[in-house]
């Protein structure tokens, strides 16, 4: 269907040709200090409306910088959803904590409050909530509960820059907001991350413990400079991408086990979409996941496996389980999604990708018996 398969990314925008360009005649490209960096905290900070902002090597390292500002360690516990990026259930056991594993929300597989809530212990003492595959987790309840329990909060929207939740922007909500610039993100800068807080204190711990000497795992001036017109043209983008996936949500309806992650109304959200999220039932597609990503990636579409449960294939002695997974498993096996390039192409690219997915549907039967 989409015979020259899926657009590129990053996105050859001719702002970041120049920024480069700018930034090799003033020399910044090889130079520890220059104006980049200070300029893009300067930009978060007024485009995020918070005050403090740390840019870092990656969103991985920021997750790992706001455990150890929280004081996380041996003996502490940090909650999380059973389905979420491996990395964050890794930055725990880093710091020497153990995680509590709960269950994510039947409808966008997303960390649930109720879960979190009956997955609270004595020695808990951060949730990291994600917001996942264009799905948001409700921040003003998540918040309200950490603080009645005196436990912190880290808001991951590492796939999200620029998403709002519930009045506020996405990153915003909690002790500590993180984002990552990776290659395939939507501010991208090959790597790369920032940590964010309204708290003096978190900040000052967080640059304590990345400079030693000099700074560990740092952004460089050379990143920053083309990050800096990504993040211009990112509501521009974000909204694009919104409506994409509305139209495409209407396409595919009907097609029978297939469905998009969904968030309440209520929660007055727009999400971030560096992936779009589906939920499958294998049974009520008729094809295996792995045969729907195979048909869909031979078809020209960016369609993967999501992450894999983080109580699959480990031992049980490296977390605590906060709950029953039985929407985690569900995620674990059904969750598949769209990366995001496509969402900023025209309408004919959307009708190619219901098309495909609905040839791949009509055709189950016959992929299905494929050696
Ligand atoms: C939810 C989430 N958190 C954190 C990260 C880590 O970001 P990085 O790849 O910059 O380390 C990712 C990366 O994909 C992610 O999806």
């Amino acid at each position: 269907m989409r015979p020259d398969g899926p657009p590129d990314w990053p996105s050859r925008d001719p702002e970041i040709a120049a920024a480069l360009q700018h930034a090799w005649d003033n020399g910044t490209w090889g130079k520890y200090h220059g104006v980049h960096c200070d300029k893009l905290e300067e930009r978060l900070r007024e485009y995020l409306g918070v005050s403090h902002v740390l840019l870092c090597g990656s969103g991985t390292y920021a997750v790992e910088l706001a455990l150890r500002a929280l004081g996380v360690g041996p003996g502490d516990e940090v909650l999380l959803a059973a389905y979420d990026y491996p990395g964050n259930f890794l930055c725990v056991h880093a710091v020497g904590a153990q995680p509590v594993l709960v269950d994510v929300r039947p409808e966008n597989w997303n960390v649930s409050l109720d879960a979190v809530r009956a997955g609270l212990g004595a020695s808990t003492k951060v949730i990291i909530a994600s917001h996942l595959h264009g799905g948001v987790v409700p921040m003003r309840e998540l918040t309200e509960l950490a603080r009645v329990h005196k436990i912190a909060v880290i808001e991951d929207a590492a796939q999200c820059p620029g998403a709002r939740v519930q009045g506020q922007m996405a990153g915003r909500w909690g002790d500590v907001g993180i984002f990552s610039f990776g290659g395939s993100k939507l501010l991208s800068a090959g790597r790369g991350g920032a940590f964010v807080t309204e708290r003096a204190d978190l900040h000052q711990r967080a640059r304590n413990w990345q400079l030693r000497g000099n700074l560990v795992c740092p952004l460089s001036e050379l990143q920053a400079a083309v990050l800096l017109p990504q993040l211009a043209r990112l509501d521009e983008r974000n909204a694009k991408r919104q409506s994409a996936v509305e139209k495409l949500r209407q396409l595919l309806a009907g097609v029978p086990g297939l469905s998009p992650f969904r968030n309440p109304p209520a929660w007055d959200w727009a999400a971030g979409y560096y992936k779009c999220g589906f939920q499958l039932d294998e049974q009520a597609f008729g094809l295996t996941r792995g045969l729907l990503v195979k048909a869909a990636r031979a078809e020209g579409i960016a369609l993967d496996e999501g992450f894999a449960g983080l109580h699959v294939g480990r031992s049980p002695k490296r977390y605590r389980l906060g709950g029953p997974l039985s929407e985690a498993d569900r995620a674990h096996q059904g969750c598949v999604v769209l990366h995001h390039p496509v969402l900023l192409e025209d309408d004919a690219a959307l009708e190619q990708i219901a098309r495909a997915v609905r040839r791949i549907h009509g055709a189950r039967a016959e992929l299905a018996r494929l050696p």
